[in-house]
């Protein structure tokens, strides 16, 4: 068997804005709910006032370092970029019917550094944040106006980097307005599961327009949608608990199944009619949901259990998912159980359901780094963590899956999502960062940064099966 990836496959890293660009105020960007949200996805709404201080209004401050940072990244010999476009920058409000000038110059200055390096952007319009105004003054995705508002930002951007960007995401994450839902759909307060899925058919037709508009106004691009790739298994062999894991994968695979065979599935027509649930839509609806989307793409950090025995489901929070812990998997220090084998079974699992390419957009082991007595960072549990994932997927490519690419999550130190913690690293890059804002935002190399290199220049011959 070939121990390289084939030559087309796309090698890199993924970020996302609210993580890394800082500038929140700058050149006329608007809030976001990201900004709203201080301490992260699981926190609380904070009124923002002059002169208060979150971590994230300054991130690693990308926003005027990108040039260095893609440097770096051109040097470990990345041929793609994942980032998104924040749509504050592009529509500070949100409703406003024309674009913002200084943002869509700050994202043309970005790609067109990156086509200096010959890396190739993958860009998502909408990781984890929207405009702060469409929640304030529509009630988020929960009003069908945001269809239109959404549509007129991803025309917008389709249209001024038609030249220089051909891949595409529509929403980070779909699934996880389940779970969060003001950072995923823009809803606040207490709301039913019927008001979520409601914002959720919005999103979903907005996508599917984000599709047809993709298409038409660049023909040689591909757009994907972007899955939480949250893997259950059965806790046990009980067919009860076989098939509570089937229900469960359904929850995210629902997001899945419309985006990709453009219609509703059963399984959730039923709980909806169980539940109560009755969707308001328009026939038109249902024409943009059969614009269905070129290739899928996911995140995969851990996989977790389900049980029909509610007495034995001692929850384990991961990151955005309740999971069921698995008794033959460790954790990583945030308590996401580490599982490389998990990543095959969820490629051929989403090919064997769709046949349509995917792209690992996520993977990444958060951890914190300490630096040894030289200053360097020795983050072999981090290598380990990539090594043995990357073997999976190497596996998978070999058992027929057709994998586009791989982009680490956080290649560079970041803000983590859930907490806005900055001692939650990822990076092959450290930063020179305090969660009080202090440090020189220095950027130097971890071992795993060379690690990575020689991975990427041997097409993953150099990996460790
Ligand atoms: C994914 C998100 O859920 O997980 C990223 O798309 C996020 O935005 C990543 O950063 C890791 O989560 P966290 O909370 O460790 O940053």
């Amino acid at each position: 068997m070939k121990t390289q990836f084939p030559d087309d496959f796309l090698w890199g890293g993924a970020l996302a804005a609210n993580q890394v660009e800082g500038a929140w105020r700058e050149d006329g960007k608007g809030l976001s709910t990201s900004d709203m949200l201080p301490e992260g996805i699981f926190g609380q709404v904070v009124e923002r006032r002059p002169g208060d201080f979150s971590i994230k209004d300054i991130a690693i401050d990308f926003y005027h370092r990108y040039p260095n940072d893609i440097s770096l990244f051109r040097e470990m010999g990345f041929t793609c970029l994942r980032v998104s476009v924040a749509w504050t920058r592009i529509f500070p409000q949100g409703d406003e019917r024309e674009p913002n000038e200084a943002g869509l110059a700050w994202y043309d200055k970005l790609f067109d550094e990156l086509a200096r390096h010959g890396i190739q952007p993958l860009v998502t319009l909408s990781h984890y944040e929207m405009p702060w105004g469409l929640v304030q003054n529509y009630g988020g995705w929960g009003n069908r106006k945001l269809i239109a508002f959404f549509e007129r930002y991803a025309r917008t951007v389709f249209t001024r980097y038609r030249s220089k960007v051909k891949l595409w995401l529509t929403f980070n994450e779909i699934n996880m307005s389940l779970h969060a839902p003001l950072t995923g759909v823009g809803l606040q307060g207490d709301c039913t599961k019927g008001d979520i899925y409601q914002a959720i058919h919005h999103q979903l037709v907005a996508s599917g327009l984000a599709v047809k508009a993709c298409h038409e106004l660049i023909p040689d691009a591909r757009i994907g949608n972007m899955l939480l790739g949250g893997l259950i298994y059965p806790l046990t062999c009980k067919p009860e608990d076989v098939f509570a894991a089937l229900q469960e994968n359904r929850r995210w695979q629902f997001f899945g199944d419309v985006q990709c065979r453009g219609h509703y599935p059963g399984y959730i027509k039923r709980d909806f009619r169980e539940q109560g649930i009755e969707l308001q839509t328009e026939p038109a609806d249902f024409d943009a949901l059969r614009h269905t989307v070129d290739f899928i793409s996911f995140s995969y950090y851990m996989s977790g259990c389900a049980t029909a025995d509610v007495s034995q489901a001692e929850k384990l929070r991961g990151n955005i998912l309740d999971m069921v812990p698995n008794p033959h998997l460790e954790s990583s220090e945030w308590g996401w159980q580490i599982d490389p084998i998990g990543l095959r079974t969820l490629l051929n699992t989403l090919w064997d359901r769709y046949q349509k390419p995917l792209f690992i957009v996520e993977n990444g082991l958060g951890a914190q780094d300490k630096p040894d007595a030289d200053g360097q960072i020795n983050d072999d549990y981090r290598i380990r963590y990539i090594n043995d994932h990357l073997v999976q997927v190497w596996e998978a490519i070999n058992d027929g899956v057709e994998v586009m690419g791989y982009t680490y999550w956080g290649p560079i130190d970041l803000i983590s999502a859930s907490k806005a913690e900055v001692a939650k690293r990822y990076g092959f890059i450290y930063v020179d960062l305090n969660q009080d804002g202090s440090g020189t935002l220095k950027r130097s190399r971890k071992k795993s940064f060379y690690w990575y290199r020689d991975v990427i220049n041997s097409r993953g011959a150099t990996l460790k099966r």
